[in-house]
C-alpha cells in the first residue's frame, strides 16, 4: 500500500509539474482526486482493512491526498500568472452571435409598402417639417377653422429676417401625412395611385394610444371615373392581406375638412375577455373639390379618393401589443421579439 502511495505521488508530481493549461490541470486533478480518482480509491478501500493497517496508512493516504491538492492548486496559480497558454478546445459550445433586426414598425410599414406595391401604387415621401399651407389651408382647414382642433400641432419658431414670415407659411411639424397630397399633385398629372409613409407628430400628452410622434400610411387615387367602391376594393383587398381573409370590418360616417363624404373605417377586435369591439383604424373619403381647386385639378373632371392610417395602430393590433410607448422604449426584450 505504502509503494503504491509513493507511485501514485511521484507520478502526480511529474504531470502536475508538465501541465501546460488549466483543463489539462483539470483532467489531472480528475484522475487523482475525482470522485472515481486514484487516491479516492485508496481512501475509499481503506474500511476493509484491519485497525492496525488502517492507522498506518489512513494518515498517509490523507497526507497525499493534501499533498496533490495543494499542488494542484499552486500550479492552477501558477498557470494563471504567467498568461496560461492558449488551448483550443473545438468540443466547446461556440458563441452566440447577437444579430440586429429591423424595429417592428420598420418591418410593418415594409409589409404594407409591398401589399399597394402589389396593388400597383407608388410609394413616395415628403417633409416632416411642413409649411401652415401644405398641413392646413391647401387641404380645405384654414385659420380659425374649427376643424383645426383635430391636430395638436407643434409650430416653429423662426428666424427674424426669414423669407418665411408672412402668416400664410409659417413652419410647423406636419401632424399629419395629408400635406404629401398636395405637394404630389402640384407636380404631378392624374390619372395615379400612391401611399406616403411617413413620421407625424402631435403636440399631446403621452400616454397607452398617444404619442407625440408617430406614423401614419397616406393614400390617394386619382382617375377619371374612381368612386367609394374603387376605395373599398383597395381598403378590402389591403385589409385582408395584412390581417388575414377573416377579419370583420366596417364603415362609419365621419367628418375631415378634405374630403366630402368623409368616412371611417373600423376593424373588429376580440379584447381579453372575449368581448368584442370596434377600432378605428382609418380616416378616409372623395377629395374635396377644394383640395382639388388648389392644385388646379378640374374637380368636373378628376375624382378621387384619399385615406390615412396608423401604423402604430395597425402594429398594436397585428402583434396585440397594449401600449404604444413600448415602440419607443429602446427595450430590447421587447424589441427583441420581433
Ligand atoms: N389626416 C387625417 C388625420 O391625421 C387622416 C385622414 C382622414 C387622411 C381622411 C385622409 C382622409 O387622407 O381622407 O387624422
Amino acid at each position: 500500500m505504502f509503494d503504491q502511495i509513493d507511485k501514485i505521488r511521484k507520478n502526480a508530481k511529474e504531470l502536475v509539474k508538465d501541465a501546460t493549461g488549466s483543463a489539462q490541470l483539470e483532467e489531472i486533478r480528475v484522475r487523482y482526486l475525482g470522485r472515481k480518482g486514484e487516491v479516492t480509491a485508496i481512501l475509499r478501500s481503506l474500511k476493509d482493512l484491519s485497525l492496525e493497517e488502517k492507522r498506518k496508512v489512513g494518515p498517509a493516504a490523507q497526507q497525499l491526498q493534501k499533498e496533490l491538492r495543494d499542488l494542484i492548486e499552486k500550479k492552477s496559480a501558477d498557470l494563471k500568472a504567467d498568461g496560461e497558454v492558449y488551448e483550443l478546445d473545438v468540443t466547446k459550445p461556440g458563441k452566440r452571435i447577437e444579430t440586429g433586426h429591423l424595429h417592428p414598425l420598420s418591418k410593418l410599414e415594409e409589409e404594407i409598402r409591398n401589399i399597394f406595391l402589389s396593388l400597383n401604387f407608388s410609394v413616395v415621401e415628403g417633409p416632416e417639417v411642413e409649411s401652415e399651407h401644405y398641413n392646413f389651408d391647401a387641404l380645405n382647414i384654414p385659420e380659425g377653422h374649427p376643424a383645426r382642433d383635430m391636430w395638436d400641432t407643434f409650430w416653429l419658431k423662426e428666424p427674424g429676417n426669414s423669407k418665411l414670415r408672412n402668416k400664410s407659411s409659417r413652419l410647423l411639424l406636419r401632424t399629419h401625412t395629408s400635406p404629401m397630397q398636395i405637394r404630389y399633385m402640384e407636380k404631378h398629372n392624374p390619372p395615379f395611385q400612391i401611399i406616403v409613409p411617413g413620421r407625424v407628430f402631435r403636440y399631446e400628452a403621452s400616454d397607452a394610444t398617444h404619442e407625440i410622434n408617430f406614423h401614419q400610411i397616406e393614400g390617394l387615387m386619382v382617375g377619371k371615373d374612381i368612386s367609394l367602391a374603387n376605395f373599398k376594393f383597395v381598403i378590402e383587398t389591403f385589409l385582408k392581406k395584412l390581417f388575414g381573409p377573416d377579419i370583420e370590418f366596417r364603415y362609419r360616417p365621419s367628418y375631415f375638412p378634405f374630403v366630402e363624404p368623409g368616412l371611417e373605417v373600423d376593424m373588429r377586435m376580440t379584447a381579453k375577455g372575449g368581448k368584442t369591439g370596434w377600432l378605428e383604424i382609418m380616416g378616409a373619403g372623395m377629395v374635396h373639390p377644394k383640395v382639388f381647386d388648389a392644385v388646379k385639378y378640374d374637380p368636373r373632371e378628376w375624382k378621387g379618393f384619399a385615406f390615412g392610417m396608423g401604423l402604430e395602430r395597425l402594429a398594436m393590433l397585428k402583434y396585440k401589443i397594449p401600449d404604444v410607448r413600448l415602440f419607443y422604449s429602446g427595450d430590447t426584450r421587447f424589441i427583441g421579439q420581433f
